[in-house]
């Protein structure tokens, strides 16, 4: 990948605000000086917006404030000024009702924010699953330079000397606790071994996939992903970035330099070996469409079929982000696929390298958790995209989380027309179900919920559960946790509340599944389907105000990132217009 850097020096965007003798830039040199500032920092040096997801109910950036300082002083250093700017923080474990229907408005914020301030560059602080790509869509819609620091994970919990894993083992003694096998008393004791230290979830979810997507992406330092929050690395790391930016500022790499095509199959490539969330599939296609790069469902097939899952981590296999970071974190992981022939090792990152000029001579530390490919937890990893009658515009699964004796299934469809009907259903032992049957969750799209709730890996019925089985098949319009697991069918598309087939199952109908051959379908004639399809009407609560209406009025599907059809695009990052 070809870059030339801009020429230095020159006038910054920031002096439209901060540069001359008139009036209009004494108000606003003037006003930020009450913070202390010294006349210097603004004469022309590139003005750096530190935008910090910190909050105190986002608990995985708590700690955020910290690293903020970090970047100033980096930032300082290089002879930037360093201002840092509060944006919105969508916390996945308290924002209700689900955190991804805040996803885009953080990122119109974070864009505005952006643009409508004097800012030359930008830090995204991020952690949390949706701040991640919320300040990465905001700034590609700016195409501003800009460089991810990521929060970094929690440190392994334990309980009575195993590893717990965030959410992983939420879900996993939450069944227990159905299935008596565990006492609730065990499990409040559990509760306060599962976050022991600052950062965000410990597993491969969706916050370690996204921080290893940013990376991947080339839109973070190489390294960023795993250093755990607590780790003195983690600190460097954050004021090595604040140096970065400067010249980034400097030389013009902006978002739209670095997210390529390339970078985006890099990035799917690298979400199949980490066995990463099917989260990164909605944020991947969201971020791309904001910086007019061409992703489709069908590319997530066609790059990670063939990517094995060697990364031995929890939800799909035994280990955290803490042995993955001591194994040498992603950057091994990149080096392999290099290696394998699945990297364009010539993509451009933010620090001005390739990114097989950034990984070519890492080593892999522990080869149980990054392990070679001849012991891959799956050889087929990646994400895959299913289609038929009942979802022509895909739906996705994560193999590697799956049951490999149900990813070829026939079942008969047990229904829940929405979230409410399955919680009301769901614990009742006359409900007619076993466990070769198919779950069907409809109406938690991202319309339907609305926002697209965390609620595809729905609970076994406790009668089930205490047969000893603790998986089945189920289908939804819904997301899943990525620190989730089970055969689990996600993102069903066209959505139930869009009048996608989903919506028409009814109890009893037949459904297979064929993960090997790509395809979902529901088995009754096509004039049937038809015929259900035109007797349908919609049935979700329509939202009649506020920011839910905006979402549900304006949200694209899933298959193609659930943004808002009006934030497609680039606009760039125009001066901001004066109005004193
Ligand atoms: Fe915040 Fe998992 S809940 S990272």
């Amino acid at each position: 990948m070809t870059f030339t850097p801009a020429k230095w020096p020159r006038k910054l965007r920031s002096q439209e605000w901060f540069g001359g003798t008139g009036r209009d830039q004494i108000y606003h040199r003037g006003w930020m000086k009450n913070q202390g500032f010294t006349h210097d920092m603004f004469d022309g040096r590139p003005v750096i917006g530190i935008l910090n997801t910190w909050s105190e109910l986002t608990p995985c950036n708590a700690h955020l404030r910290d690293l903020a300082e970090r970047v100033k002083n980096g930032v300082y250093e290089a002879g930037g000024f360093p201002v840092e700017v509060p944006v919105m923080s969508a916390s996945e474990s308290t924002f209700r009702p689900t955190a991804m229907m805040f996803r885009n408005l953080a990122a119109l914020a974070v864009e505005e924010t952006i643009r409508g301030q004097p800012m030359d560059g930008c830090v995204l602080l991020v952690g949390c699953d949706k701040t991640t790509p919320s300040l990465l869509m905001g700034a590609a819609s700016t195409d501003l330079p800009s460089i991810v620091v990521t929060g970094g994970p929690m440190l392994n919990g334990y309980f009575r000397g195993e590893r717990v894993g965030s959410g992983t083992h939420l879900w996993k003694f939450s069944e227990a606790v159905k299935a008596g096998e565990m006492s609730t008393e065990d499990f409040l004791e559990a509760e306060a071994s599962m976050s022991r230290s600052a950062g965000s979830c410990n597993t491969m979810g969706t916050a370690s996939t996204m921080a290893s997507m940013a990376e991947a992406l080339g839109m973070a330092l190489s390294g960023n992903a795993a250093i755990p929050a607590v780790d003195s690395r983690r600190r460097v790391m954050a004021q090595m970035s604040g140096r970065r930016i400067v010249q980034m500022v400097k030389d013009d790499l902006k978002p739209s330099d670095v997210m390529t095509k390339q970078a985006f199959e890099n990035a799917i490539r690298t979400n199949g070996a980490i066995g990463g969330s099917t989260n990164a599939v909605i944020h991947l296609l969201a971020m791309a469409g904001r910086v007019g790069v061409d992703l489709t469902l069908d590319d997530w097939d066609r790059c990670g079929r063939d990517v094995a899952t060697i990364v031995n981590l929890m939800p799909s296999g035994k280990y955290l982000m803490e042995e993955f970071f001591y194994a040498g974190g992603l950057p091994v992981v990149l080096k392999h696929l290099g290696e394998a022939g699945l990297l364009h090792k010539d993509a451009l990152t933010v620090s001005g390298e390739t990114m097989w000029d950034q990984v070519k001579d890492v080593v892999n530390h522990n080869d149980d958790v990054i392990r070679p490919v001849e012991k891959a937890l799956t050889a087929q990893g990646g994400i895959a995209v299913l289609r038929g009658n009942l979802a022509p515009k895909g739906a996705v699964i994560k193999p590697s989380a799956a049951s490999a004796h149900l990813l070829q299934h026939r079942g008969r469809a047990v229904v829940f027309e929405d979230i409410d009907d399955y919680k009301a259903k769901i614990n009742d032992d006359a409900l007619d179900i076993d466990e070769t049957c198919v779950m069907v969750l409809k109406n938690c799209g991202p319309k339907g919920y609305p926002g697209m709730a965390e609620v595809g890996n729905m609970g076994l019925p406790p009668k089930i559960l205490k047969k000893g089985i603790t998986d089945m098949v189920r289908i939804s319009d819904a997301r899943m946790s990525g620190t989730a697991y089970g055969t689990v069918v996600l993102h069903t598309s066209p959505e139930a509340a869009d009048g996608g087939p989903l919506a028409v199952v009814r109890n009893g109908d037949f459904i297979e599944l064929d993960v090997g051959a790509r395809t979902i379908h529901l088995d009754i004639s096509d004039e049937e389907l038809a015929a259900r399809l035109k007797d349908w009407t919609p049935n979700i609560e329509k939202q009649a105000s506020g920011y839910a209406w905006l979402h549900q009025t304006h949200t694209r599907g899933a298959d193609t990132g659930a943004d808002l059809d009006f934030l497609v695009g680039c606009r760039g990052a125009p001066v901001g217009r004066d109005s004193h």
